[in-house]
């Protein structure tokens, strides 16, 4: 019986194998540093593969790099020995929600959500620390090897107490906040579904270093565009600027999937009062666009006198040419599409119609306050959420984090944001989930990072940033399903209305920790001959059932939003995932008999504990007895 792998995947095997996929003849063996033979690359047979295109030593590159860049590569590739532990009591509708809050370090929910969320993320939008000097930034754990490092991982159980303040004065100032998002932009690229989104707030301070970084993992053709967000409306009484705008920079996972990773807006009010219909056109409403383009972008066919049907010549200013060549604007004008104003001897002008269907409006790079608001109303939106206690000091509003949603997701998408600080994606997907019907679901990461105790929110109960992020869920949620977004209800069929009610505001919180699994558990090399039975029990004693169906759910890659149902079935509790994906037995004294009630339920996995087969006979049974009745499930264990 197969055993469960019990870390997340190590990314630099995965590396090896895609090399050897294209090069077999560069894959060798040979001994690492702790003397064990291992598949490595022969990077001198790899060298005369690639020939000339190989650049080496000092030769000069364009290329970015910093102190650290190394050790950030490894820290994303390197897998850990951790896991998730449900929270049932923080969580709200913990058995049938589909939204996931995770609390901990983000790299480490990157690594653990992986395998689940392989490409099926439509969106990401993060709003990582600025590196303002005031700024505290997370600091990873770094070592030699990959094994070294997944040992460690499941040593220590620490959670959010690794932020450190990055001052000016440290040397690694920039260094340090690249070297700490690295890794974490790399493993997000993974999520990403072919037409996925990233957005990524930022200010001019890391700018630059963000766009060289993205442009590294994301690859530079797939840079979609910076939005400037006008994050305040009045002059600020600084020294030398007031800033008025944020950077949002936008990466596609795949550029030729442009169309679906960034849709076109709703036509605003604004918008729709431009189109008329003066002239009756049969057609319908209609507004009027210049008919000349720069002269640069035409061919020689586009230099023309034009004549409109009331005879009058029009001649091109200078430096224009006209959209169309002349055959192309005869039928035009024959048509009816070229409008020359009531009079006819007006400025020729291309109708534009508004076809309903898909008549919508190209985003722009600039992002007005009008529309998705600013910090201060964030701010105050926040405070009026939390009974007018300031509880968190940057909030981004929700209508911009909306925005994203509208242009990026589909009514069933999945959305990411692991620097969730006080959930603003959740608030906007339950938003936007209301208003529009869909069912989106969002995942969010935030460190339990300790609120000051001289802070607003400290004094009204909150330890954590967490603890506001998972508050605001509830709170906009309650607001939400009680109806209190009036006008969003109020314009809706009642057809609409009907699902807002069934809208999902609940959250499964996870957390994450050390492994259940005792340490020595995944070093057999350490494991000395009289400590072998101390290993018989190897779950670490205050793990419970849930913990462990969990740590199956991660390490099987099983989405782990899934209905979870439990059942006694022969006197023992058995988990069922959604319905028959997976069962779990994790009870002692498994007997012939339950693995055979089980196993007729066929589900396509099944998983008990090593240790708690009632007799030998059974654990030996186990195979045979599924092989008979249900020879497709997969049966591991633990
Ligand atoms: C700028 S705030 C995000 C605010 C959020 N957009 C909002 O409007 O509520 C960034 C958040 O990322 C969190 N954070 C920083 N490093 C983290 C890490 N390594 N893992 C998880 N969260 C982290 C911080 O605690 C902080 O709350």
């Amino acid at each position: 019986m197969e055993k469960l792998k019990l870390h997340t995947p190590d990314l630099t095997a995965q590396n090896i194998d895609k090399l050897a996929q294209l090069f077999p003849n560069c894959v060798t063996e040979a001994r690492d540093e702790q003397g064990c033979v291992t598949q490595s690359i022969d990077f001198d047979q790899l060298r005369q593969e690639l020939s000339d295109s190989i650049v080496e030593g000092p030769r000069e590159r364009y290329h970015l790099d910093w102190p650290g860049k190394r050790e950030a590569i490894l820290t994303a590739n390197a897998p850990i020995a951790k896991t998730l532990r449900p929270y049932r009591a923080e969580s709200e509708d913990f058995d049938t929600t589909k939204n996931l809050f995770i609390e901990g370090d983000n790299l480490d929910a990157l690594k653990l959500l992986q395998e689940t969320y392989l490409g099926k993320v439509k969106l990401i939008y993060i709003d990582p620390p600025y590196n303002t000097t005031e700024d505290f930034i997370y600091e990873d754990d770094f070592s030699e090897n990959n094994q070294a490092y997944l040992l460690r991982s499941n040593q220590e159980d620490e959670s959010g107490n690794r932020l450190v303040a990055n001052t000016e004065a440290n040397g690694r100032f920039h260094s340090d906040w690249m070297t700490m998002m690295y890794p974490r932009l790399k493993l997000a690229r993974t999520f990403l579904k072919d037409d996925g989104c990233i957005y990524i707030s930022i200010d001019d301070r890391e700018l630059h270093n963000l766009r060289k970084m993205c442009d590294e993992i994301f690859g530079e053709s797939n840079f979609v565009a910076t939005f400037a967000w006008e994050k305040r409306t009045n002059r600020e009484n600084r020294k030398s600027i007031s800033s008025r705008f944020d950077n949002i920079i936008c990466y596609c996972r795949d550029k030729s999937q442009i169309r679906s990773a960034i849709r076109q807006l709703g036509m605003t009010d604004k918008a729709l009062a431009n189109y008329k219909n003066p002239d009756n056109d049969p057609r319908g409403l209609w507004k009027s666009d210049p008919a000349t383009a720069q002269a640069g972008h035409g061919t020689k066919d586009q230099f023309y006198t034009l004549e409109a049907p009331n005879g009058k010549q029009h001649e091109l200013e200078s430096g224009r040419c006209w959209l169309y060549t002349e055959i192309v604007m005869k039928a035009a004008i024959t048509d009816g599409r070229i409008w020359f104003g009531k009079d006819g001897n007006g400025v020729p002008r291309i109708k534009t119609y508004l076809d309903a269907k898909d008549r919508g409006l190209v985003p722009e790079t600039i992002w007005f306050a009008e529309d998705v608001a600013t910090n201060e109303i964030a701010k105050n939106q926040l405070k009026e959420l939390f009974d007018g206690k300031s509880v968190f000091d940057t909030p981004k509003p929700v209508d911009l984090i909306r925005r994203m949603i509208e242009l990026s997701t589909n009514p069933d998408s999945i959305v990411l944001d692991f620097f969730a600080g006080a959930a603003v994606t959740a608030h906007a997907t339950l938003s936007l989930n209301a208003s529009d019907g869909g069912n989106r679901q969002f995942i969010l990461v935030q460190l339990a990072e300790a609120c000051p105790e001289s802070s607003e929110a400290y004094k009204s109960g909150y330890l954590t940033i967490s603890d506001i992020a998972k508050d605001r869920i509830r709170r906009c949620g309650k607001l939400i399903t009680n109806g209190s977004i009036e006008q969003e209800a109020a314009s809706q069929s009642s057809l609409e209305f009907e699902s807002q009610r069934m809208l999902d505001t609940g959250f499964r919180v996870l957390k994450i920790d050390t492994s259940n699994m005792r340490d020595v558990y995944y070093a057999p090399d350490a494991v000395e001959q009289g400590s072998l039975l101390a290993q018989v029990d190897n779950i670490r004693p205050n793990r419970t059932a849930e913990d462990l169906l969990f740590h199956v759910l991660v390490d099987q890659g099983v989405d782990l939003a899934l209905p979870i149902a439990e059942e006694t079935i022969s006197g023992k509790k058995v988990f069922f995932v959604d319905g028959n994906a997976l069962a779990a037995c994790f009870d002692d004294g498994i007997t012939d008999e339950l693995v055979k009630e089980i196993a007729k339920r066929q589900p396509l996995k099944a998983v008990f504990r090593d240790a708690n087969y009632g007799s030998d006979s059974v654990k030996i049974n186990v195979d045979q007895i599924f092989r008979l009745l249900s020879p497709e499930t997969e049966v591991r264990s633990l």
